[in-house]
Formats: C-alpha cells, sequence, structure tokens
C-alpha cells in the first residue's frame, strides 16, 4: 500500500514501530458492517475497506462463525501435505474465472512474484535465456524488489536500487506502443498489468486494449498476466474486471479481497502457464494455510450467495453518478471515474490533506497518485451508505477547492 504521506504531520509516534506509514491519529478498535469505531468512541464509515480487502465489510454474520468453526479444527499445517480447503479453493476460482489451477501464498506482491517467476521460466523452457516482460507507467505490482522493479512509480522505487532487469515500459491503452516492442524485442515473455490500475489513480485498461493485449499475446506466444489484486474478488461488478472485456488472461494474481481481511494470495493459470512451475520450483511456508483457504472459500460462497456480484455493480453506478451530479461541474475536479465499488475522483491538484479531512469527518477514503480521491468500500455497502458517502466527502471538496 501508498502510505498516506500527506498525513505525515498528524501521525503520534509508535516508537517500537518502524516509521514506514504516515499514519492518521486514529486507533480502530471494532467495526460492523461499513461501520468502523476507534478507541475513542468515535464512528467511522468505511469508504476504503482496509485498500479494497474487507469484501464483505467487518464481522460479517456468515463470515465470523466460519472462520471461529476452522479455528476450533486447523491454523496451519504445511505443504508437506495435503490441504482438502486448497483443492476446494483452487476449484471455485477455476470455475469463476474460466482458469485450470492455482498456487496460493500470502499477499498481493507474492502473488506477483509468482507470476513473474512463471513468465521467466516460460521463456527459459522455450529457450529465452534472458526473458523480459512488458510492465507499465504508474503501475504498482508490490514492495519486493521485483515487484517494485514492475511498478511504474519512481517514489516507490527510490533508495532501493539496483532494480530487477528485464522490465519494458509502456504506456497504458497504447498498443502501437507493444507492437513497437514487439517488433524490436525478441526476448518478451509476457505482459503484465493491472486491469485496472489502483495505487496509480484508477486507471482502466480500456476494452478494446484488453482484446488487443489477447490477440497480440496469442500471436506472439506471450502470456497475459492481469494482476486483479486490487479490481478482482467482485469489486467492479463481475468476479474479475477482464471479464467486462470477453477475454481470459494465461495468469491472474490475486490476493487482497480473497479472504475478506485475512491475508491470502493466488496465482490462477490457464493452460499455458499451467505446468510451467513443478515440484521445487516455488514455494512458501504459510501460503494455503486452512484459515485463510477457510477465508477464501466462504468469501466466494457469500458473495455469491448474497449476490454481491451485481449489488456491486448498481450500488458502484449509483455511487458514480451521485458524484458525478455533485462535482462534475465543478471547476478543479477533472473526471469521476472507475467500475463498480473500485471509484476515482481524479481533482486538478495534490489532495491528500482529504484523506485526514474526511476522517475527521467520519469518512475513511484514500487519495492515490496525489491528485485522486479513491472510494473502495465493502461489496456489501448499502444505497442510504453510499448516499452518505456522497453527502460527507463532497461539501469536504466543494471546500478544498475553494480554499486552493
Ligand atoms: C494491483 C496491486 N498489486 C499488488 C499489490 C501488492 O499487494 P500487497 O500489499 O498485498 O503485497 C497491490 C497493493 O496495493 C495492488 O494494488
Amino acid at each position: 500500500m501508498n502510505a498516506p504521506d500527506t498525513a505525515k504531520t498528524l501521525a503520534r509516534p509508535m516508537p517500537h514501530v518502524l516509521n514506514t506509514y504516515g499514519r492518521l491519529p486514529i486507533a480502530l478498535s471494532h467495526g460492523r458492517g461499513c461501520w468502523l469505531w476507534d478507541t475513542e468512541g468515535r464512528k467511522y464509515l468505511d469508504g476504503l475497506a482496509g485498500i479494497a480487502v474487507n469484501t464483505l465489510g467487518h464481522a460479517h454474520p456468515k463470515l465470523v462463525p466460519a472462520l471461529q468453526d476452522q479455528l476450533t479444527k486447523l491454523i496451519h499445517t504445511s505443504n508437506y501435505y495435503e490441504i482438502p480447503l486448497q483443492e476446494q479453493l483452487a476449484a471455485k476460482l477455476c470455475e469463476i474465472s474460466g482458469l485450470d489451477g492455482a498456487f496460493f501464498c500470502n499477499s498481493g506482491l507474492e502473488a506477483n512474484e509468482a507470476a513473474l517467476k512463471i513468465a521467466r521460466k516460460f521463456g527459459h523452457d522455450k529457450g529465452i535465456d534472458r526473458p523480459e516482460v512488458i510492465v507499465y507507467e504508474r503501475a504498482f505490482h508490490g514492495r519486493s524488489i521485483a515487484t517494485l522493479s514492475a511498478t511504474g512509480n519512481p517514489k516507490v522505487q527510490a533508495g532501493f536500487g539496483p532494480l530487477v532487469e528485464g522490465f519494458v515500459r509502456v504506456p497504458l491503452n497504447d498498443l502501437s506502443a507493444i507492437e513497437a516492442v514487439a517488433h524490436s524485442n525478441p526476448n518478451v515473455v509476457a505482459i503484465f498489468l493491472e486491469t485496472i490500475q489502483g495505487e496509480g489513480g484508477v486507471n482502466p485498461a480500456r476494452t478494446e486494449y484488453l482484446q488487443g493485449l489477447r490477440a497480440l499475446c496469442d500471436q506472439h506466444d506471450w502470456l497475459l498476466m492481469l494482476d486483479e489484486v486490487q479490481c478482482g474478488i467482485g469489486r467492479t461488478g463481475k468476479w474479475f474486471a477482464h471479464q467486462w472485456a470477453g477475454i481470459q488472461p494465461d495468469v491472474m494474481p490475486l490476493a487482497k479481497g480473497l479472504g475478506s481481511g485475512v491475508p491470502i494470495g493466488a496465482v490462477v493459470c490457464g493452460p499455458r502457464a499451467l505446468n510451467v512451475l513443478g515440484p521445487g520450483n516455488h514455494g512458501t511456508t504459510f501460503g494455503g494455510n486452512p484459515l485463510a483457504m477457510r477465508a477464501g472459500v466462504e468469501t466466494l460462497r457469500i458473495v455469491e450467495e448474497d449476490g454481491l456480484l451485481d449489488h456491486a455493480a448498481a450500488v458502484g453506478e449509483a455511487l458514480q453518478a451521485a458524484l458525478r451530479h455533485e462535482l462534475s461541474a465543478l471547476t478543479g475536479v477533472k473526471e469521476v471515474r472507475g467500475a463498480g465499488l473500485m471509484i476515482g475522483v481524479e481533482l486538478d491538484r495534490p489532495c491528500g490533506v482529504l484523506l485526514g479531512r474526511a476522517a475527521e469527518a467520519g469518512l475513511m477514503i484514500s487519495v492515490t497518485a496525489d491528485r485522486v480521491i479513491r472510494i473502495v468500500p465493502p461489496l456489501i455497502i448499502s444505497y442510504e451508505e453510499a448516499a452518505q458517502i456522497v453527502a460527507i466527502l463532497c461539501p469536504l471538496i466543494h471546500a478544498f477547492l475553494a480554499e486552493t
């Protein structure tokens, strides 16, 4: 995640915790549905869902008993043994994605690391000794050395060189840039992008662009690797954001919303990527543990049972329409965009200060790419709660634009 660096001045010291985040001076104690309470009893509407993580909100009445049941059975074993819940979750992910198999890990960056290893091995297996992966300006894939090298944000990379080699960077939504790389670079093995860039400012890859990428990957025998860590698991109103374009990736990293708050990551693979890694090629101690797997199985079951895909699409559309209605005419508001419940409001100036002001007014949101207000609430958010987001946020934006 990106630290809300504009809030640094407000941060209270936590002398025993490394100082890697600019935190707000708020300590949350509990939550229910789309609401959170802090240790001083103040109440907040959750428009952030722990950065697109709490799919089912807080203390969900179906998820909590299932996790309690799992705690009494098994939390962790090891991948030395079969873990039936891994098979159950993998089968469900294959059913809803149309892909063929999954590897489980613990976070988004780990899912992306696995995807990058698959891409490199795919290249080596066909005789390419120095495989290269096409990545994007403004992308965000994580904070490990390889994933921050794939990330297209100099602030995230600063101070951590030398970066990992083997990446070629292009702008989003420009097929001619990819064609130019295809022409000049025989070492390319994969294209790796977020279907909707999250940290980069809620920037969607266009439908025709995604379809064009699929065709180019087929033509050149490259892997299409779609990072759905933030935009997947129902957030846009379909299980996965690329499904709006009617295409399938070869490799799809997932994390965040898959466990509704329990740490989890997955890489889901289609036929061309399925058998690239074999025994001994990759692994993790905690990945695929029974507690995380149960959280994934139950999250997907509840999303389906409670009709949350259609709900996210409909309430997201209403929320975006209301934001446009309130904000579009304002000079200073460049665009309201997104899909379903992944929404960005781009201003014409840095607006990180709104994070703290929204929290003071009882609303959790975030600001990404300096000037984009990001709203990614739990998928269970009601129409009334969505209207409350608009009612709290829009006056803050009006006041902010009037003063700066
Ligand atoms: C698209 C995307 N990929 C990867 C990551 C990294 O995930 P994690 O923080 O779980 O390592 C993020 C985190 O924000 C993300 O938005």
